[in-house]
């Protein structure tokens, strides 16, 4: 069973989605604990709904991005965690938490990568004018939102859609793939080659 890590900021619907296919036993894990660097993050309302344990850790706290990254290792490692799923977690991952999780962090983004990395992705893309958008999940590397993709889906932009409409749509794609890569992961499927990700 493998032990997963999630780290959030907000809503935490994403970690729901976690939450929920493991208790439904679709994945081979369980989530150990949630992180969150915001007191006010939703996402730890949902954690305590299912008894997992919830860490408030807020970057502001800590003198320098290290320090807090080594503390959120800490309390990964004594949970034992195997993999590290951000979700909706607003901070950049620094090299201490890389060393300590080498390609053993995975991240969901609400676009197609390489499109529209960064913040507000809907709204890039609305901005852009594209007609399909979507979203990635991926493993973390340095960089922002650039790792190893692992699944991604499409949706259509609709004339009409808004930034929140279409965040509503491509989220409900983003409860389906992330879910579906931790499975992957969990069971041993994925191998990663240079920029590919190989599903066997
Ligand atoms: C999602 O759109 C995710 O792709 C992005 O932040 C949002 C988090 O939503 N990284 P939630 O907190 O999981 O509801």
């Amino acid at each position: 069973m493998l032990n997963l890590g999630v780290l959030i900021s907000g809503k935490g619907s994403n970690l729901q989605a976690i939450i929920d296919a493991c208790e439904r036993e679709k994945i081979p894990a369980r989530v150990a604990v949630v992180i969150s660097n915001n007191p006010e993050s939703y996402g730890l309302e949902r954690a305590k709904n299912h008894k997992i344990p919830a860490v408030i850790l807020n970057s502001k706290d800590f003198s320098n991005k290290n320090t807090y990254e080594l503390e959120i290792v800490k309390n990964l490692k004594q949970y034992d965690v195997g993999l590290v799923c951000l979700a909706g977690y607003m901070r950049i991952v620094g090299t201490v938490l890389l060393e300590h999780y080498p390609s053993k962090i995975v991240n969901i983004h609400p676009s197609l990568l390489p499109s529209f990395p960064g913040l507000h992705a809907q709204k890039q893309a609305l901005d852009h004018g594209v007609t399909v958008t979507g979203c990635t999940v991926h493993f973390v590397n340095e960089g922002c939102d650039t790792g190893p993709i692992i699944i991604q889906s499409a949706v259509p932009v609709k004339e009409k859609d808004t930034e929140e409409t279409l965040s509503e749509r491509i989220l409900q794609q983003e409860h389906h793939i992330y879910p579906l890569a931790i499975e992957f992961i969990a069971k041993g499927k994925l191998k990663i080659e240079g920029r590919r990700v190989k599903i066997a």
